[in-house]
């Protein structure tokens, strides 16, 4: 069966340009991997004070955890704000780090993807996560790289790729994840 990839997307807005990048990617990916967009909006701000001592978790934060936890490996796609990650992608990656012990991070291939209208690609951004998810143990695909800078440029009116080098350039990714997904798939312990 296919492996099950959680796509988690550091936008809330509607329009985003990493939202679009996820899809025309989901939509290149090969037959191995099935792809499902995880939300993070309605996620209430990660305080310990909302769980344990006889408080059960916030409602959206178990489902989910249960939803990342049920998948092979998870895939980043981040804007950059100010140097670092949205708050809101901060936030999801906090409540699915916790209860002490219990984190559905752990072990599960990863890979992130940077967008951004700007020069430099969100690498600010790219690399903080990075530094979460060495920590969080999630093996994390390095090569090939993905800084998309001007990324609006990329996008046409219908919001697929308008160019043939970047289709190709992140269909050449998303096989690597493929590739990267399988070769870790037994250290994943979700
Ligand atoms: C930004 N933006 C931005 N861009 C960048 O390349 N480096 C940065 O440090 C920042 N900082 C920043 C802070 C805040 C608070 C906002 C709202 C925006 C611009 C950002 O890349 C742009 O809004 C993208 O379009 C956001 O990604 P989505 O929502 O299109 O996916």
């Amino acid at each position: 069966p296919p492996k099950k990839i959680a796509v988690v997307i550091g936008s809330l807005r509607q329009q985003s340009l990493n939202r679009q990048f996820a899809h025309e990617i989901i939509a290149l990916a090969p037959a191995s991997l099935s792809l499902d967009i995880v939300e993070i909006d309605g996620l209430a701000l990660f305080n310990e004070d909302l769980e344990g001592n006889g408080t059960s978790a916030p409602e959206a934060w178990t489902r989910f955890r249960q939803n990342i936890a049920s998948k092979d490996g998870v895939l980043f796609f981040t804007p950059e704000y100010n140097r670092s990650v949205p708050a809101a992608l901060k936030n999801a990656i906090d409540i699915g780090s916790r209860p002490y012990g219990e984190s559905v991070w752990a072990g599960k291939p990863a890979a992130i993807v940077s967008v951004s209208p700007g020069a430099t690609g969100g690498f600010g951004a790219n690399h903080h996560l990075r530094q979460s998810m060495v920590f969080l143990d999630m093996p994390l695909l390095q090569q090939p790289e993905a800084y998309i800078g001007g990324a609006q440029k990329l996008l046409g009116p219908d919001g697929k790729f308008n160019n043939e080098f970047t289709t190709q350039l992140m269909k050449k990714f998303i096989d690597a994840f493929a590739a990267w997904v399988e070769l870790h798939a037994a250290t994943s312990r979700g």
